[in-house]
């Protein structure tokens, strides 16, 4: 089973005081991707310039710009609110950058002072891979994140 607690308390642990946005991404896509069973990528999209673009992640390469509204990314950005996708498929306008991925978890990252600054994206090869316990474990990671992110 997954212990989101542990995951959290290692990305709080290796970023403290450490002022290096993508070296702290970076770190907590490794500790993400190596912590969460059966997850096939794992990473972040920042926003840059309007749109959502391609952090560090863990995982085959992926699509670089995602517009906000488009695809499960831009969506869960543009309301500022987790989405879970069973099946990727059924989720109109989703985009594959893995044609193996089957289900999905998006979660916003918001600052200390509750901006949304980007997004953590985790995709499984496993349909309906999240459930609301996991939505709760990655909300908690979500929180570790944007304590390090600036506004
Ligand atoms: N499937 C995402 C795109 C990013 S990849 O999964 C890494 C989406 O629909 O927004």
């Amino acid at each position: 089973m997954t212990d989101y607690g542990k995951i959290a308390l290692q990305i709080k642990a290796l970023t403290e005081g450490v002022p290096y946005a993508a070296a702290n991404l970076s770190n907590s896509a490794a500790v993400i991707y190596s912590g969460v069973e059966d997850v096939s990528w794992a990473g972040f999209y920042m926003l840059e310039d309007g749109a959502l673009i391609l952090g560090p992640f863990q995982g085959p390469p992926a699509c670089i710009r995602i517009e906000p509204g488009k695809g499960v990314c831009g969506t869960a950005f543009e309301k500022a609110q987790t989405l879970i996708v069973p099946d990727v498929h059924e989720f109109p306008g989703h985009i594959a950058c893995d044609p193996a991925s089957a289900s999905e978890a998006v979660v916003p990252l918001r600052t200390g002072s509750g901006a949304v600054k980007g997004v953590l994206d985790i995709d499984s090869r496993t349909a309906g891979r999240f459930s609301e316990e996991d939505r709760a474990g990655l909300e908690m990671i979500a929180r570790a994140v944007g304590e390090f992110l600036s506004d």
